[in-house]
């Protein structure tokens, strides 16, 4: 048995469900443990791109049992949406579960982020506005709504009543919006849970079992680690724990339960919404890393938002191994780097005022005052072979290699998998996480 998280090393789209997608050929189980519909992960197979939000990308393999941990947070209508869109297209969904105990983004969440990024003006976050944020608030605050609330009436009518009343003066009296309709909440959520009742379980339990039966367990991150509410760059960061700590309370494991965490990180960076991005670019190179006029261009999957990009930054992924004991990497779009003339890899921060160098993270710095110190590499732009056409590591550019030895000597982590392209196909692996337990 394996049991293993796919994590995002970076701030999310790193290309993780690609991964999961490939990985869950082995698997029995695949997990989301936090996160919501914020996620967009995209999957290009049998000629075809899908796209998820909340179910795990191993639906695409029938007889996964897919599962929705409880650290997840579930907006009924964009789960059911989505159920809906998959069935369409002849995936069968009668493997996918979901926890009780994952709580429920409600229509005043969604006003409410919005509202609030509206309120925050230049400062805004750059939220993906599905009331992500409010729904692990009210969470914490205890004034959350689960979904085993929305199965029962007289269990809804008691939380709603509770809660309301404080949404709606917030709505009205802060904002200025019109105040929502309990009956009318009442209704849709209660015909919500009716639909989603079939699919509820107790994921912590099944996962025992899995554990017991020696199963293998995938465990699919959304979002990325410079995004996790503790370790990311606060305030410009989601409000759940991507690291793979996040499994473990998202799901009902314990720690010793985990074998291997894979970190998926770009050959490059990429972000959407607001917040630091030291090695950011912009101009000419920033047109090829965003892969402009191709189909996997950077736009964001859930939003549509261009993505912003710049070169590698082994500084924060230093912080990702070390927050979530990271034992292999799959690096992604190698390809796209294909048609650079240099190739440039952040290996430490100054102070632009100081001069002081950090090799790691440093936590009390405003992120404004540094600046990256560069290593860098020459591109194999010249050279005969490309990256997008390799499909063993020996295969690669000589200078593609040179570029992930470096990457792995300094991580000290190896890179077991690469992504040459999007499609299923297009990938290295050069040792397979299921291989053995060899990762442990
Ligand atoms: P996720 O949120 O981490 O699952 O990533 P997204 O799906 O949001 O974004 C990753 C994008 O990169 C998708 O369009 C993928 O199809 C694409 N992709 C994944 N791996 C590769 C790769 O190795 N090369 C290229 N060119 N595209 C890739
Ligand atoms: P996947 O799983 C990239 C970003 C938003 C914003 C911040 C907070 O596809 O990698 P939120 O709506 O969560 O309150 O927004 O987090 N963000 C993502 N960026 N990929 C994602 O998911 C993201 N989910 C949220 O852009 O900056
Ligand atoms: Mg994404």
């Amino acid at each position: 048995m394996v049991s293993l998280v796919v994590l995002g090393a970076q701030w999310g789209d790193e290309g993780k469900a690609k991964i999961v997608d490939l990985l869950a050929e082995k698997a029995d189980y695949v997990v989301r443990y936090q996160g919501g519909n914020n996620a967009g992960h995209t999957v290009t197979a049998n000629g075809k791109k899908y796209k998820f939000h909340l179910v795990p990308s191993g639906i695409l393999y029938s007889g996964k049992k897919c599962l929705i941990g409880n650290g997840t947070v579930i907006d009924p209508k964009a789960l059911l949406s989505e159920m809906q869109a998959l069935e369409n297209d002849g995936l069968d969904l009668t493997s996918l579960k979901i926890s009780p105990l994952a709580h429920v983004t409600m229509p005043y969440h969604i006003l409410i982020d919005a509202a609030q990024e509206e309120a925050r003006g230049e400062n805004k976050i750059g939220t993906t506005v599905r009331g992500i944020g409010p729904t692990y608030a009210d969470k914490i605050s205890r004034t959350g709504i689960r979904i085993k609330d929305i199965l029962d009436e007289t269990l809804l009518r008691t939380r709603l009543e509770a809660v309301l009343p404080e949404k709606n003066a917030i709505l009205s009296k802060l904002y200025n919006k019109p105040e929502l309709d309990l009956e009318n909440i009442l209704e849709t959520y209660l015909a919500y849970g009716h639909s989603l009742r079939p699919f509820i379980t107790d994921v912590s339990l099944d996962l025992f079992n899995a554990a017991k039966n020696e199963e293998n367990i995938l465990f699919e991150g959304a979002q990325g680690t410079l995004l996790d509410i503790d370790h990311g760059t606060y305030p410009f960061v989601t409000s759940s724990n991507p690291i793979a700590g996040g499994a473990t309370i998202g799901t009902g494991v314990g720690p010793l339960a985990i074998n291997a965490v894979i970190g998926v990180a770009k050959a490059f960076t990429t972000r959407v919404g607001e917040g630091p991005f030291p090695t950011q670019l912009d101009g000419d190179l920033a047109k090829i890393l965003v892969a402009e006029g191709t189909p996997w261009a950077e736009f964001g999957t859930t939003t549509g938002r261009a993505r912003k990009v710049g070169w590698l930054d082994l500084v924060l992924l230093k912080l990702a191994v070390r927050v979530s004991s990271i034992s292999s990497f799959a690096l992604t779009k190698l390809d796209v780097l294909d048609d650079m003339e240099t190739i440039q890899a952040c290996i430490a921060y100054k102070n632009k005022k100081t001069g002081e160098v950090y090799h790691d993270f440093p936590l009390c710095e405003d992120m404004a005052n540094l600046e990256p110190v560069y290593k860098e590499f020459a591109g194999w732009k010249n050279e005969r072979s490309r990256c997008r056409d390799a499909r063993s590591r020996k295969d690669l550019p000589a200078n593609a290699k040179e570029y992930l030895n470096f990457i792995e000597e300094t991580l000290g982590v190896s890179i077991d998998i690469i992504g040459v392209g999007p499609d299923r196909e297009e990938i290295i692996i050069d040792k397979s996480p299921f291989q053995a337990r060899s990762l442990v």
